[in-house]
């Protein structure tokens, strides 16, 4: 008997333990393949704080097999053959080591179930921060399946921290609830400056963590909902998010990722950059689209300070771009180069998924010869 309680001790005390993430992925039991105990799980509904192994839960969590029926909807599920829901007030928690001082982007997949709009707040602690949280919206779909991928960034401010998935949702019905599968950390580098480009992470190389196996690309969310932005040297302007698409699963003008414009005029991303007044430089980037059935006229603008231009291009939601420059002299010491999508465009595909323009290997060189411009 008291062999049986050390032996409970021992395993009540490693669950506490947080678990060291050494390379970028899915954190342990990220995507929720171990579950309860037959003994802690009444239907779906998981009953003890910690019967997903790794996880603490609290409020009204779901464990939910692939091919799960819902009234007359299918759930699916992305990686692996499980995952959670987060019903009313419900939250999911791991503690993690990680490096202090360092910039670390989660990524997580999550499809809404219920017709309401659905909330889900993510947070990391300890944080010095004043808003170590940011509250992401499940409402605009992108992606053609009903799941989507999310990034969010966060400077750890200790050797150990909790990361926490919040449904902060009241709904009449408990169980209405995001499903949430494949929970990911990427330890992000910080991007300088070259010779041949004054804009760092010009061509989108580093960000977000990409799963492997899904082919929705990884929507970054706006500024104000993120203080740390897991694209590296960008910021996500406006109320929108932009969408990280790879090379394994979209067309990419050049290296292995790029950036879709998917919310039209209500997402920009920015740079602000140091430059010298009265000197002239050229802003040249590739316009292109996914090879994700958007297609269309489509416009990007690109901005730098006060100067401007409108790049169009004509997909065939083939893959393709072409080369576009904006040439202008700085007028202070520092410029703020932007870009955006004119217009809002949907996938031919019937699935009511908003897509866009694709940008990409951004380079900021100062000119020194500007008549051969
Ligand atoms: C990803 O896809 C590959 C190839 O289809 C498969 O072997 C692998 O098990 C998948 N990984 C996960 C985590 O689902
Ligand atoms: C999100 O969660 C954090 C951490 O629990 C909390 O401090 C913050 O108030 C929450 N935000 C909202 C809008 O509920």
């Amino acid at each position: 008997m008291q062999r049986v309680t050390v032996l409970l001790v021992i395993l009540c005390a490693t669950w506490q333990v947080a678990s060291s993430v050494t390379s970028d992925g899915l954190l342990p039991n990220g995507n929720f393949e171990y579950g309860p105990k037959p003994s802690q799980i009444k239907g779906t509904v998981v009953t003890a704080k910690n019967a997903i192994p790794n996880w603490e839960i609290s409020g009204y969590v779901e464990y939910i097999k692939s091919g799960h029926k819902q009234g007359d909807m299918l759930l699916v599920v992305p990686e692996g053959a499980f995952a959670v829901r987060l019903g009313n007030e419900a939250s999911i928690k791991q503690k993690i080591k990680v490096i202090k001082g360092a910039f670390y982007s989660i990524t997580f997949s999550a499809a809404r179930t219920c017709a309401q709009e659905e909330r889900l707040n993510i947070s990391v602690s300890p944080n010095l921060e004043p808003k170590d949280w940011g509250m992401l919206p499940m409402q605009t779909m992108y992606s053609s399946n009903g799941w989507d991928s999310h990034a969010w960034g966060f400077q750890a401010d200790a050797d150990e921290i909790e990361i926490s998935i919040h449904n902060p949702g009241t709904e009449e019905d408990p169980a209405c609830g995001p499903l949430i599968d494949s929970v990911a950390l990427k330890l992000l580098s910080t991007p300088k400056r070259t010779r041949v480009n004054l804009l760092k992470n010009g061509d989108f190389e580093e960000g977000p963590y990409v799963f492997p196996n899904t082919s929705w690309g990884v929507l970054i969310p706006p500024h104000i909902e993120d203080d740390h932005s897991p694209l590296p040297g960008w910021i996500i302007e406006s109320l929108k998010a932009v969408k990280y698409i790879d090379i394994d699963h979209f067309s990419v003008p050049s290296g292995k990722r790029a950036i879709e414009l998917v919310a039209g005029k209500e997402s920009a991303i920015a740079q602000i950059v140091k430059t010298i007044p009265d000197k002239t430089y050229a802003l040249t980037f590739s316009v292109g689209d996914a090879n994700n059935a958007c297609e269309g006229s489509m416009v990007v603008e690109a901005f730098a300070g006060r100067d401007t231009v409108q790049v169009p291009y004509t997909s065939k939601g083939k893959g393709g771009f072409k080369l576009a420059k904006l040439g202008f002299k700085a007028t202070s010491t520092r410029t703020r180069v932007r870009f955006l999508s004119t217009f809002y465009t949907m996938k031919s595909d019937n699935s009511g998924s908003l897509c866009g323009p694709v940008i990409d290997n951004v380079k900021l060189l100062s000119v020194r010869n500007p008549g051969r411009m």
